[in-house]
């Protein structure tokens, strides 16, 4: 029995596996292992000798079941140390940042100029884009052979139905169902066959503004806007400037400027002029009061048409109008959102 046990020894030593183990243990517990063949030979032995031979038979058993219960442990904890040394988590590593989501600059600009406006006793209207004729030409005046009406200019989705090429669809039909005084401002896209190149593109947005009372002037549309390019771009020294223009719907025409940052010394933004160009406004045309119902010589109105891409443009010194559109995030992330 001795030397079954040190043989038994010496094969467990060469054990690896669980599965080696295994096969060893039916080597030597199993029904027609070593073990049992002992203690068949109980039976030929005398009473006397019986008790002393099933005890060192039994102590050798659980002697090999113990070792083998051992080494069994021995191999899962080993398994397991291998396994925690592999999902190992180096925790001097960095963490991950999370992306949030944001709003789009346009979008952004929209909501700010839009809360500017409110503030100045505005509220919001906002037309079609896909818009008839009517609203977006013929009601402002527009001659019957204006070249902008040309199809290089307009996108027409179908004769009488285009894609408004400005937010000045907005004041006829705001004009039409409401009466004066009338404070409204209109945000939106807007579209135009244009060749697109880094200062201009087929869609851009607007911000349009009409006002309509008894005593609006050309004065109060100087001080509406002086005040919001003030607070849209964060100075308080902001001149506006006019210089006359013409669109078929305002009588007088102008093209809007505010002063530059630069005040005046000139820099590469304003191209050395000390103004930037901000879009156009003017009085509302008589023709244009004429055309909705409200009588020109009771009410007059100021309305004024700006580019957001341009504005966005000016206050954050961007060179290309294409970037608004090209969704590339090493652009919009520099443009933290509230
Ligand atoms: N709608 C004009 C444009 O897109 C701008 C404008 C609006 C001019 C209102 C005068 C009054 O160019």
């Amino acid at each position: 029995m001795k030397e079954l046990q040190q043989q038994f020894e010496h094969e467990l030593l060469k054990c690896r596996t669980a599965d080696d183990v295994e096969v060893l243990r039916l080597k030597y517990l199993g029904r027609k292992g070593a073990v049992q063949a002992q203690m068949k030979q109980l039976k030929d032995l005398q009473a006397d000798e019986k008790a002393d031979f099933g005890a060192r038979i039994n102590k050798l058993k659980n002697y090999i079941e113990e070792k083998i219960e051992s080494f069994l442990r021995q191999i899962l904890e080993q398994q397991r140390a291998e396994q925690i040394a592999q999902e190992h988590i180096d925790v001097t590593l960095p963490g991950r940042s999370s992306w949030a989501g944001a709003s789009h600059p346009i979008s952004v600009a929209l909501r700010d100029q839009v809360r500017i406006f409110k503030d100045l006793g505005f509220s919001v209207q906002v037309g079609p884009q896909v818009e008839s004729d009517y609203y977006n030409f013929d009601v402002l005046n527009f001659a019957e052979d204006h070249p902008a009406k040309d199809m290089q200019d307009t996108f027409y989705i179908e004769p009488g139905v285009l894609l408004r090429t400005h937010t000045s669809n907005a004041q006829g039909r705001v004009m039409e169902r409401t009466s004066p005084p009338i404070r409204i401002v209109c945000p939106g896209r807007c579209f135009r066959n244009e060749e697109v190149s880094a200062r201009s593109h087929v869609f851009f947005h607007q911000i349009e503004g009409l006002c309509v009372d008894e005593t609006s002037s050309m004065q109060d549309l100087a001080w509406t806007l002086t005040e919001f390019a003030n607070k849209y771009f964060q100075r308080d020294d902001v001149k506006i400037r006019f210089r006359p223009s013409y669109f078929p719907f305002v009588e007088p025409g102008v093209e809007v400027d505010a002063s530059c940052t630069c005040s005046g010394k000139g820099c590469q933004l304003c191209k050395y002029t000390g103004w930037l160009e901000l879009g156009g406004a003017g009085m509302v045309h008589a023709q244009v009061l004429r055309n909705v119902g409200i009588d020109p010589e009771k009410y007059q109105g100021y309305a004024w048409g700006f580019g957001i891409e341009r504005m966005i443009m000016l206050r954050h010194a961007i060179k290309d109008i294409r970037l608004f559109s090209e969704n590339d995030l090493r652009f919009l992330h520099q443009f933290p959102s509230v």
